[in-house]
């Protein structure tokens, strides 16, 4: 199975994805994270990418393409996948047809998650995450116990460079304009699509994502 998530930046496509592949066992792919530990190692890829993501633009269709090709080589082709933040354009989603038609797979799934800019743009603001372990947290949503402390690692928790206010509206502005147009690319193509609301607490929204994806809640009572 080959799952895309589809939405806005803070709209909780990772929250929700990384939850959600635990629970199968599948992989996630988010290309954010891919580039942001490329740069992290100050990879080639990581330096070229880095003046793209600061300005909060796309980086180029070919570096990412490359990037999801490399990953993906290696994963077994049996393994479920789930993309998150990947593909953001048209080009890429064509780029990934013509490298799951190679070993005989498609995307099986779309799932498009949809918020108010405003709650974006809260969301974002609050972000913190850990450099350590990758926990994600919410400093008005889902708080660590001790302010800016990850409850797990105990590292220092970041607001991330590109969460800043005039990026964000940027990065809102990249979506509509480069990425919103690949819903009417997959409402052509034989892919199913969820929409799921994404203004709510983060377990409604992911009762729907688990049904979304597997077809049941997973509840066993
Ligand atoms: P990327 O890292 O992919 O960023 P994004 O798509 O903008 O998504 P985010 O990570 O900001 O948001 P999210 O939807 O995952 O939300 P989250 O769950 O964290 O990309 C960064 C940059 O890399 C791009 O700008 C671009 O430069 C480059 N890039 C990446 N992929 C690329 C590609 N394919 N092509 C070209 N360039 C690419 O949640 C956000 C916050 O809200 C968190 O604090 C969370 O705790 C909180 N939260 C989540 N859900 C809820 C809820 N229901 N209620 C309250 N709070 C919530």
């Amino acid at each position: 199975m080959v799952v895309v998530l589809l939405g806005p930046p803070g709209v909780g496509k990772g929250t929700q994805a990384v939850r959600l592949v635990d629970e199968l066992t599948a992989v996630h792919v988010s290309t954010g994270d891919l580039l942001r530990a490329a740069r992290r190692e100050g990879t080639e890829l990581g330096t070229l990418a880095q003046g793209f993501m600061d300005r909060g633009e796309l980086v180029p269709d070919d570096l990412i393409l490359d990037l999801v090709k490399e990953h993906l080589a290696g994963i077994d082709a049996s393994t479920d996948v789930m993309f998150d933040g990947f593909p953001r354009t048209t080009d890429q989603a064509t780029g990934l047809d013509a490298v799951l038609e190679a070993s005989g797979r498609k995307v099986n799934s779309v799932v498009l998650f949809e918020a108010p800019d405003e709650v974006l743009v809260k969301r974002l603001s609050g972000r913190r995450s850990c450099p350590e372990c990758g926990a994600v947290y919410n400093a008005y949503f889902s708080p660590p116990v001790v302010e800016d402390v990850c409850d797990r690692s105990g590292g220092t928790l970041l607001h991330r460079a590109d969460d800043e206010p005039d990026t964000v509206k940027r990065r809102l502005q990249v979506y509509l304009d480069q990425t919103a147009p690949l819903i009417a690319f997959y409402q052509d193509h034989s892919a199913a699509m969820t929409r799921i609301g994404a203004d709510r607490d983060v377990e409604a929204i992911y009762a729907d994502f688990q049904v979304a994806v597997t077809g049941s809640t997973g509840d066993v009572s």
